[in-house]
């Protein structure tokens, strides 16, 4: 019976550890054996707390030291990076504005990554190509980025960009959802449901969406 049960065993360990030394508090109530048994637990508690401490200590310092590991290993990262994909120019010892990376086939320039279609389609395929690209289509902030969408268009008569018309409000809207700035781009063509918006020349026309146009897609380019 003894040897089926851990606790049995100890407690029996305990009562003869006891009888040999008589607790001077025996006499008060406390069963023979009892006394001896609790300071076992005390210590086995308090053995218990300093490894958990132990642990707990070690993980966190563990942890901190791989961050800084982490941190070093970046750094050398982002450092090779630069040197073998950045234009030299871009690192000047004042820092410079950064080097843009872009994907292949996408061309850097204020921030931004442009990628222009060879083919031809219809707008919300054009918007769900640009999707499937993990960006978006064109949506156009000021007039230098106009201009240089000309220079990617290279001629090309018509380009669709990620403007609208939403069915209800016969608005234009632009795909992050922002309104079209009339004052900024006019917008020459009908205001209709069933209108998208293309860059011809150095302005904005309506056509219908139904249309096909080459188009060009856009993501924030990763500065290093
Ligand atoms: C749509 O445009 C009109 C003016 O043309 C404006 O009053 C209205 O607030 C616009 N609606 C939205 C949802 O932007
Ligand atoms: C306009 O574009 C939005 C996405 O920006 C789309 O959800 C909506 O269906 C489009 N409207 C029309 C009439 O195609
Ligand atoms: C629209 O564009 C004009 C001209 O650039 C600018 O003055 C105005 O502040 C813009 N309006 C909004 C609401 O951004």
């Amino acid at each position: 019976m003894e040897n089926e049960d851990g606790y049995v065993v100890m407690t029996l360990q305990m009562k003869r550890i006891n009888s040999t030394q008589p607790s001077p508090h025996g006499s008060q109530g406390s069963p023979p054996g009892l006394d001896g048994y609790k300071v076992a637990v005390g210590v086995l508690g308090a053995v218990c707390v300093l490894l958990v401490s132990a642990v707990i200590a070690q993980s966190v310092w563990g942890f901190q030291a791989g961050w800084a590991e982490c941190d070093i290993q970046q750094a050398a990262f982002v450092s090779r990076l630069k040197q073998s994909l950045c234009d030299p120019a871009w690192s000047g010892p004042a820092g410079g504005t950064g080097c843009e990376l872009c994907p292949k086939d996408w061309r850097a320039h204020r921030g931004k990554c442009y990628w222009d279609s060879r083919r031809s389609q219809i707008w919300s395929e054009s918007r769900k190509d640009c999707e499937s690209r993990n960006s978006q289509m064109l949506v156009i902030r000021d007039q230098e980025e106009m201009d240089f969408i000309n220079t990617i268009a290279e001629g090309t008569n018509h380009i669709w960009i990620g403007l609208n018309i939403t069915s209800h409000t016969r608005n234009w809207t632009w795909v992050d959802g922002s309104p079209l700035n009339q004052t900024l781009f006019p917008v020459s063509g009908p205001v209709a449901s069933g209108s998208c918006g293309v860059v011809k020349g150095n302005l904005i026309n309506s056509e219908t969406c139904s249309a096909e146009f080459k188009w060009i897609c856009q993501k924030d380019a990763i500065v290093v």
